[in-house]
């Protein structure tokens, strides 16, 4: 089967190149072609696999894979194409976790603020600031 798996991310890289060494056609996609990852993967995975922009990857597919930052999925799908997508199977494993709408639970809510905290750099000082 041949497959466009949009994102050259840890998730991308990982399905890619289980779908290639399973047999099927997999192009890797990113916003541009000639994607540094993409081009390593596709020289690391051999003769079924190709890199491309995310129009190309959607284009010649038979299966979509979105493994795109899931804020950026719906920019990234627009990028794909709907006449490129028509029609397709979309397998969409994108997330948006870190977004305020998806902070319904306390759960999840404790999760981003640690996060946050983390990236920004706070969790580090206020530990760091302990006598
Ligand atoms: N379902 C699950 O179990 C699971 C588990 C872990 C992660 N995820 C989700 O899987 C997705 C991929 O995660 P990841 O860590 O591998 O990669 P990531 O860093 O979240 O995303 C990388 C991809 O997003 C594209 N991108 C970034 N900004 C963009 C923009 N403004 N417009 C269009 N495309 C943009 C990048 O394009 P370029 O290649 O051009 O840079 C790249 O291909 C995320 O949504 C994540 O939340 C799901």
């Amino acid at each position: 089967m041949r497959v466009g798996v949009l994102g050259t991310g840890t998730v991308g890289h990982a399905l890619a190149t289980k779908l290639a060494g399973l047999g099927h056609d997999v192009t890797m996609a990113s916003r541009e072609a000639g994607n540094e990852k993409a081009v390593a993967w596709v020289e690391a995975t051999g003769g079924n696999a190709d890199e491309g922009s995310f129009a190309d990857a959607a284009g010649s597919a038979e299966l979509v894979v979105n493994a795109t930052a899931g804020t950026a999925s719906l920019a990234a799908l627009e990028q794909a194409g709907a006449d490129n997508l028509s029609g397709k199977v979309l397998l969409d494993v994108a997330t948006r976790s870190t977004s305020p709408p998806a902070c319904r639970r306390r759960s999840r809510c404790a999760t981003r603020t640690v996060l946050e905290s983390r990236s920004s750099g706070r969790f580090r000082r206020r530990r760091s600031s302990r006598p």
